[in-house]
């Protein structure tokens, strides 16, 4: 695998692949790597001859006061990861090579209506940040295919409206939540968390699930959303949002069938989030 912190040999090394006709996946991330990114990386390499991951921690999709400075950098234990999985290249800019003139000169990327609401909503200025790098990452990478996962579905619609809106030749796949065997959504963020609230967790993936069941035995959804957040509140969470959706996010309808139960919450230090489909009746 080679690693590249540098753009101008990004640009010359895949530049090369591509004059031999080699189809370029990309995975961004931003690094402590865990089984989720694998499974991009593993679906990556079913895709296509040649796997890109990015390991960018982008500060303009942290707010003021969320956790940008504790992020936690495991960079040799996430390159040593990649070459297991085998990635082929591994671009790791600093962050003075995509901002050079500062955040705040930035031009930034603006996806409306799905980047609103739910973690847009409890996020301001998040989805921007996301779209902002990610536009960057898809102009340097010029990749075929690129893999995002199912945990972060917010992200995942938005990606796929700016690729739609902005005319960009690249095909989205949305690869499924990867779980602990508790059922926990693994993350980055779940290192945060005291051995008790580890513990306690999983109840996210638990509330979700009990939910479901009852919406596809036909509760009723306002009541059943209620008694979810309860739910959340004694098992210790503090819910952002516990919400229904259409599975394309928009609001859902009486004609609503597939649609998607979102949640996020925090637990202690970490905010989690996570997601169930739901067949309503
Ligand atoms: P990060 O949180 O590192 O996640 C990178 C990718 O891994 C995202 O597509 C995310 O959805 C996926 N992922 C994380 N946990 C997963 C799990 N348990 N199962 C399946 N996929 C999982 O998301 C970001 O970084 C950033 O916003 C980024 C897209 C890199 C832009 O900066």
């Amino acid at each position: 695998m080679r690693t590249l912190r540098d753009i101008d040999q990004l640009r010359s090394t895949l530049q090369e692949y591509r004059l031999h006709g080699q189809r370029i996946a990309l995975v961004p991330t931003m690094g402590n790597l865990h089984a989720g990114h694998l499974a991009l990386v593993a679906c990556a390499r079913q895709h296509a001859d040649i796997v890109v991951s990015s390991l960018f921690v982008n500060p303009m999709q942290f707010g003021p006061g969320e956790d940008l400075d504790g992020y936690p950098r495991t960079f040799n234990a996430d390159q040593a990861q990649l070459v297991e999985a085998g990635c082929d290249v591994l671009f790791a800019p600093a962050v003075s090579s995509l901002y050079p003139n500062g955040l705040d000169a930035q031009t930034r990327v603006h996806v409306p209506v799905v980047g609103e609401g739910l973690c847009g909503g409890s996020r301001p200025g998040h989805f921007d940040g996301v779209s902002t790098v990610v536009s960057m990452l898809f102009n340097l990478v010029q990749p075929d295919i690129a893999c995002f996962g199912e945990k972060d579905y917010q992200q995942l619609a938005v990606i796929r409206k700016l690729v739609r809106d902005l005319h960009m030749p690249i095909e989205i796949i949305g690869v499924p939540i990867v779980r602990a065997e508790d059922g926990l959504a693994l993350s980055s963020r779940n290192g945060y968390l005291s051995r008790e609230e580890r513990a306690k967790a999983p109840a996210l993936y638990h509330t979700l699930c009990t939910l479901r069941d009852s919406l596809e035995h036909g509760a009723a959804i306002e009541t059943a959303l209620k008694q979810g957040k309860t739910t959340l509140y004694e098992a210790g969470f503090t819910p952002d949002y516990l919400e229904l959706r259409e599975t394309t996010l928009a609001p859902v309808s009486p004609t609503t069938r597939q649609a998607i139960l979102l949640a996020a919450a925090k637990l202690g230090p970490a905010r989690l989030i996570d997601n169930v489909t739901v067949q309503l009746p």
